[in-house]
């Protein structure tokens, strides 16, 4: 295997790294690895495997990948759906209470380590990097789904990692669903699409092309083209009739402001943690990386040969120095607007769908839950002293911090603040601050406040798409911005990570641990 040879830049990429100085050698937390538990009889176990290869993106040139190969050993082949001709791993639907084994073992020439995001799992099953494996190591991941039907996805997560290797192609989905919602006859089999939506920049070769300077760094990675599913020009045939989608947006840095071409509306039925209570009808969605939506689109009443696109609307540029004049991505600037997919109308039908009132039984938010109701745990993402930091730390393995600290079996109000310190004011703190997609590992939890401080162009460009019903593991802090979530630690005791899921962000150590304590 030759070491990362596909991914052209990655020389100036680790000089970046090397200046920056974040990366640190994390090998002895790589000796643990769970076992096979002879008391635990899965309902589902597939091996998964991460490795190089190539594969068919476009005509000529094969292009270099990482791609999670997958073989089932126990269940039913029709719930695993292999995506051809792409690198994206595989559609892996399993049901609520079911028993999962996955034995995943490395095949890249560097560590690597998975991690199920927004499931909730114990500590050793999360994939945080302390539990990274070498090549040819392997790792058994054993746990029970008691996540609410939803979409769910699973990605690498070595420390420093995490961006060149989801770039490279891993990256799956994991789709639970669960009696509540087999009861409410959404469009289902090859009316339920998943759409993963990520933008890569290859060269005149076909080969996938990463970090080219160090303000592309810092900004994030931005590719010059979209890719849907692994693959280009996505187009898709369907009839006069409704369907459902699940867009994940799998991209390492991109903000999309999700609309439909011919100004129907999206009907929204579902975010991260699974079924909303009841469908929201939106005009466009601000999809950060990470983030999951659910929705309907009725094709019913359109003629044969209609042509209908997603597209992304386009909004003010929230990189840094807006992205020009600091030299962010020459190609295709944040904000900028494009086609995501193509739908035809290829036969019509008649079958008029229904769209459930009612989607889902979820309790009310209640704050006064909360331990800390009126004192708020603080959390400030920001730039200090030119490194992305959160309360003006950066991520070491296993540090957990006093104020990192929470008890299980106990509710907490937990606030995210956009910029500010002594870096945040002023010109000079403007252009220090950027969106950050905020993610919290294991816990699904509420979003009780969103205020912005800042009256952009920006927060008015995209302040009706964020969907803030429901449960959420991810959400966008745009600078100025202020959001307040309520978080229940149940269950699982343990040091979870907290990050942004900007990765570029992420591997520059804008990541920390939290520590539940029983
Ligand atoms: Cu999808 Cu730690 O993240
Ligand atoms: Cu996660
Ligand atoms: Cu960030």
């Amino acid at each position: 295997m030759k070491r990362r040879k596909f991914i052209a830049g990655t020389l100036l990429a680790s000089g970046v790294v090397a200046t920056t100085g974040f990366l640190q050698a994390c090998k002895e937390y790589s000796e643990v690895s769970a076992k096979r538990s002879p008391a635990f009889k899965p309902d589902v176990e597939f091996d998964l495997i991460s490795k190089t290869d190539k594969v068919n993106i476009f005509p000529n040139e094969l292009t270099e990948v990482y791609k999670y190969d997958f073989k089932l050993i126990k269940g039913d082949s029709a719930n695993i759906q292999e995506i051809r001709n792409s690198y994206l791993g595989p559609v892996i639907r399993v049901k609520k209470g079911q028993k999962i084994r996955i034995n995943y073992k490395n095949l890249l020439d560097e560590e690597s380590i998975v991690h199920w995001h927004g499931l909730h799992i114990p500590e050793e099953m999360d994939g945080h990097p302390r539990y990274a494996i070498d090549e040819d190591k392997e790792y058994i991941y054993e746990f029970k789904v008691m996540n609410r039907a939803g979409t769910y996805w699973f990605h690498p997560h070595p420390h420093g990692k995490t961006g060149p290797q989801v770039y490279g192609g891993l990256a799956g989905l994991f789709i639970v669903s669960d009696n509540e919602e087999d009861s409410l006859n959404l469009p289902k089999g090859k009316y339920d699409i998943p759409i993963v939506i990520q933008d890569r920049t290859f060269n005149s070769d076909n080969q996938l092309v990463y970090l080219q300077s160090p303000m592309e760094k810092m900004n994030g990675f931005l590719g010059e083209q979209i890719l849907i599913n692994g693959r280009p020009n996505f187009k898709l045939s369907v009839s006069s009739k409704a369907y459902r989608f699940r867009l994940l947006n799998g991209s390492n840095s991109r903000i999309y402001k999700i609309a439909l071409s011919n100004g129907m509306p999206l009907i929204v039925i579902g975010n991260d943690g699974g079924l909303l209570k009841e469908p929201l009808t939106k005009n466009y969605i601000v999809l950060s990386p990470a983030e999951r939506i659910d929705m309907i689109i009725d094709f019913s009443g359109m003629e044969l040969e209609n042509k209908v696109e997603l597209i992304s609307l386009p909004f003010p540029n929230p990189n840094m120095g807006g992205g020009m004049m600091m030299g962010g991505s020459s190609g295709l600037p944040n904000g900028t607007q494009f086609k995501l997919a193509e739908f035809n109308i290829n036969k019509i039908v008649n079958e008029p769908f229904q769209l459930p009132k009612k989607l889902s039984v979820i309790p009310q938010i209640d704050t006064s839950d909360a331990i800390n109701l009126n004192n708020p745990r603080r959390f400030r993402f920001a730039m200090s002293r030119m490194s992305w930091t959160i309360n003006g730390r950066t991520f070491s393995m296993t540090d957990v911090a006093s104020d990192e600290k929470v008890k299980l079996n106990t509710s907490e109000i937990w606030e995210f603040i956009n910029g500010g310190g002594r870096m945040g004011m002023g010109m000079m703190g403007g252009m220090m601050q950027m969106p950050h997609p905020v993610h919290i590992h294991q816990l699904q939890f509420r979003i009780v406040d969103r205020s912005s401080n800042n009256n952009s162009t920006l927060w008015q460009s995209l302040k009706d798409g964020f969907i803030d019903n429901g449960w959420k593991d991810t959400f966008l802090l745009l600078p100025g911005m202020k959001v307040k979530i309520l978080i229940s630690f149940k269950d699982f005791p343990g040091l979870f990570l907290y990050h942004c899921h900007n990765l570029e962000h992420e591997d520059m150590g804008m990541m920390r641990n939290y520590l539940i304590s029983s």
